[in-house]
């Protein structure tokens, strides 16, 4: 069990500290940070596509912000920026519309009481198998009514039937849950066991990338068929899965889960995770230190409500509901209710290129610039004079024409009075590198070198 312990870090106190040197200087050291490992604490909750390494938000609050300070991320994920703040004693502020990650970053950054949640546990597991073995009739009965018919029809094609069974047993002993957060935890447990990277207990046969492909054959771990069938030449391998039981699954993402669990928060610190737009914060004016956060890439090109969405149905949200809640997402394709900002110079020429290609797309892309564009309004709106934000993107090729997201994002702060003193450079370890869907790989074009890198943008509002 890890105890919590008070991070050392760095107080930028002594005059004359020349805070846009000090980010310059940030910006141009290593931002891979390679084989330094993913965290410990509660950055190990769940998978969440494109989330940030918690080195990095670390690095900008300990250089950039003193302890009490206040840290925004306004498209917060799973909330990495927002737990660093927290673990370096500086107060935390994130939004997100999506309700997965809200679940997962307000829960990241929760004491919680070990000794509750160890026999809350126990309980669960012990319950929910009672149920599986011994009032089968009533979980069918329940699994019967509980869901619309399109939101049945999406668990009927992702889940067997056994594997409902047990998932409702589990859900329904933690919907029993009074107490708030320690429900909210384990919510989270559950959810973790479905959406991973093997695409958990569902037939998918990965989740953690965008485009879930469906397992042909379905085998129990001692090898017996579960739904499929053997190709005769062997060649089944492909496509196979392997179900395991979701009790013991959900023990097993338990433990993980109970490792990184913060037990006691730094006192006088808050770290708050509200459902919120980025384009509209409710937050007064010259109020933030400092900003780190990242928006999703242009065009959907990831796509989180299509894994979310797996574990989402369990917790009550209807599939349509889902559905339509995409389309808000900044980044998404639907173009029909969008007000689109003015441009600036670099950014119109790229869009009229890309409109050459492909005109729907390149409203796609003139969306998503809008988007960002009343986004960073708001973040200049919100920081103190002399303090910056760090925004980091991936940029997206898209009919063989790059959206140059890194340089029109720039270009764009500047507009809105930003001075943008340097963009780093983040390589991405390719091993572990989760590509937009439809990215193939050819690892000599200039462009798929570029896939391969986020840029992290340093805005910074003069005094
Ligand atoms: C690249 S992810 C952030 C990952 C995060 N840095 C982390 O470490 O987990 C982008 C996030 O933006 C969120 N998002 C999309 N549209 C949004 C909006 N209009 N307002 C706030 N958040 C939004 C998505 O739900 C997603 O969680």
């Amino acid at each position: 069990m890890i105890v919590e312990e008070i991070r050392l870090v760095r107080v930028n106190q002594n005059p004359p500290y020349d805070y846009r040197e000090e980010l310059v200087k940030l910006l141009s050291e290593d931002l891979d940070f390679h084989g330094q490992g993913n965290g410990v604490k509660s950055h190990i909750f769940h998978s969440f596509p494109a989330k940030f390494p918690p080195h990095l938000p670390r690095k900008f609050i300990n250089g950039l912000t003193n302890e009490n300070d206040i840290v925004l991320d306004s498209m917060a994920g799973s909330g990495t920026t927002i737990l660093e703040a927290l673990l370096a004693r500086r107060n935390g502020l994130g939004f997100d519309i999506d309700p997965l990650a809200l679940k997962i970053a307000s829960i990241k950054v929760t004491a919680l009481d070990l000794n509750s949640v160890v026999e809350t546990g126990k309980h669960i597991v012990s319950n929910a198998r009672a149920a599986y073995n011994e009032n089968r009739d009533a979980l069918i009965s329940k699994l019967e009514t509980k869901w619309d018919v399109k939101t049945r029809e999406f668990i009927d094609y992702w889940f067997t039937q056994e594997t409902q069974l047990e998932l409702l047993a589990l859900i329904l002993q933690i919907e029993a849950i009074h107490q708030p957060d320690l429900r909210a935890f384990f919510e989270l447990v559950f959810s973790a066991t479905i959406i991973t990277k093997s695409g958990g207990v569902s037939l998918a046969l990965d989740l953690a990338h965008t485009r879930p492909h469906k397992a042909k054959l379905v085998v129990s771990r001692s090898g017996d068929i579960i739904t499929g069938e053997r190709a005769e030449n062997g060649r089944s391998a492909f496509l196979t899965k392997v179900l395991r039981s979701s009790f013991d699954e959900f023990e097993k993402r338990l433990k993980i889960n109970l490792d990184g669990l913060i037990i006691s928060a730094p006192k006088g610190i808050s770290a708050k995770i509200l459902p919120g737009n980025a384009e509209y914060l409710p937050v007064p004016n010259s109020s933030i230190d400092l900003i780190v956060t990242s928006p999703p890439y242009a065009s959907n090109a990831i796509d989180y409500m299509r894994a979310h969405k797996f574990s989402l149905v369990w917790m009550g949200f209807a599939i349509d509901y889902l559905g339509e809640k995409r389309k808000e997402y900044i980044g998404s394709e639907a173009i029909g209710n969008v007000k689109f900002e003015k441009m600036p110079a670099f950014t119109e020429t790229l869009l009229a290129k890309l409109a050459q290609e492909d005109k729907k797309k390149s409203d796609v892309v003139r969306r998503y610039y809008s988007e960002m564009t009343r986004v960073l309004k708001e973040m200049y709106r919100v920081l103190k004079p002399g303090k910056a934000a760090i925004v980091v993107v991936g940029s997206s090729v898209i009919r063989g024409v790059d959206t140059e997201t890194q340089n029109c994002l720039a270009e764009i702060g500047q507009n809105l009075g930003f001075e943008v003193p340097k963009i780093g450079i983040r390589n991405l370890d390719r091993n572990k590198r989760m590509l937009p869907a439809g990215a193939k790989i050819d690892n000599n074009s200039q462009i798929q070198q570029r896939m391969h890198q986020e840029f992290v943008i340093g805005f910074y509002k003069p005094q």
